[in-house]
């Protein structure tokens, strides 16, 4: 058995497909859900799959190694960031060599760095008229979305589509995409 765990921050609808498309499996297991924030909607996604949680604390992550005890007890074997706002510290990119893996909202390089996030890229999008977006799926490493890339694909945009109907189309394509190539990427190793 593969061991997933997953860094969420917000609502977490990535991390419920994902969770749910391994339910069942003899091979991938969701094992951890992490997050930043205690009131995260992905920790109760958890609770009610019976997924154990941790809460991270900002000085514990950059300052402290804990996480990787956690990590280590829980034999994780790939960290997945759905949805996951902090810039991963190099001592867990060390850690867990091409064994991190974002997903980012729209076509990189385009629209991403600090501060290119959720609804701030899908503005970015429609201010700049783009004719389409998308999602990336790729490693992470010490820069915001900037590692190699394992997976695009795209969406047609119109006049008429505003950043919430941007949004929406992305997150359809997450919600499509991401729990496949995360298995193929387990199967890869
Ligand atoms: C997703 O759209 C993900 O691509 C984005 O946050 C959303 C989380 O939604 N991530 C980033 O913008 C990272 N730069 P969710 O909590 O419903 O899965």
């Amino acid at each position: 058995m593969k061991n997933i765990a997953i860094f969420a921050s917000g609502g977490g609808s990535n991390a419920r497909k994902i969770i749910e498309h391994f339910e069942g499996s003899h091979h991938v297991q969701v094992v951890l859900v992490v997050s930043n924030k205690k009131d995260a909607g992905v920790l109760d996604i958890a609770r009610a799959h019976h997924i154990p949680t941790h809460l991270i604390h900002r000085a514990d992550f950059y300052d402290s190694k804990e996480i990787l005890s956690v990590l280590d007890k829980h034999k994780v074997d790939l960290i997945v960031l759905a949805g996951f706002l902090w810039l991963v510290p190099g001592y867990l990119i060390e850690a867990f060599p091409r064994k991190i893996v974002n997903i980012h909202p729209a076509l990189l390089p385009l629209f991403g760095g600090k501060g290119m996030y959720g609804a701030h890229v899908h503005a970015a999008v429609k201010a700049a008229g783009m004719k389409e977006s998308g999602i990336t799926i790729h490693y992470a490493n010490e820069q915001y979305d900037a590692g190699d890339i394992i997976f695009q694909t795209t969406c047609s945009l119109s006049e008429e589509d505003t950043p919430e109907t941007i949004a929406r189309k992305v997150l359809a394509l997450e919600h499509e995409y991401f729990p496949k190539v995360i298995e193929r990427v387990m199967n890869d190793e």
